[in-house]
């Protein structure tokens, strides 16, 4: 609870921010559960993650029981990572994180669930912005998460629902007389 320094917080991690409509709503619950569970696999990979809903600090105190109660932890556990309060949208709709088909009960366009995916020099490296009515898919964004940094350490590309572990694509861009020295172990070339 307090100010946050978003570089300063992010250190030499990567950063995921992800935004809700508001707090207290089912679907935002079973996100930030999943979240929960999914602490050391973002560890893992040095991901720092941090929520973002447009209600109070106090209301996002109050809906962390809530969110623990669901995800099957005790009350006492430790909320695991920062959730900011954006009470008037400022920061949602700086960051264009707003849904303009979704209404409040006041008419005020709902903050959208949005994922941004920062790598640790700050560069901001994906988006992925899904309508108040459909919930994330968690795997995904680890998979995503998986695909950055090996396309950063590696000259290759991830195809179509790959995962950590299956075959990947030598870059298109890389002379084919430089392939045997960039991968000394190999390839397989597939012929269509
Ligand atoms: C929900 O989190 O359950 C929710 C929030 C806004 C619109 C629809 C669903």
């Amino acid at each position: 609870e307090g100010e946050i320094d978003f570089h300063g917080w992010l250190g030499d991690s990567w950063g995921i921010l992800f935004s809700h409509p508001s707090d207290f709503t089912p679907v935002c619950t079973t996100e930030l559960a999943k979240v929960m569970h999914l602490m050391p696999e973002f560890a893992k990979r040095n991901v720092k993650v941090i929520g973002l809903s447009c209600d109070s600090v106090s209301s996002h105190v109050e809906w962390c029981a809530d969110i623990k109660s669901y995800a099957g932890f005790s009350d006492d556990k430790v909320f695991p990572y920062p959730i900011i309060e954006d009470k008037n949208r400022i920061i949602a709709n700086k960051l264009g994180m707003v849904d303009k088909d979704e209404l409040d009960a006041a008419g005020i366009p709902l903050t959208a669930r949005a994922v941004y995916v920062i790598d640790p020099n700050k560069k901001f490296r994906l988006s992925l912005l899904y309508p108040a009515t459909t919930g994330r898919n968690f795997d995904e964004i680890l998979r995503i998460l998986d695909s950055l940094q090996l396309t950063d350490k590696a000259k290759v590309a991830t195809p179509a629902n790959w995962k950590m572990g299956d075959d990947c694509m030598v870059l298109p861009t890389v002379p084919e007389d430089q392939v045997a020295k960039i991968f000394p172990q190999g390839v397989n070339v597939l012929t269509l």
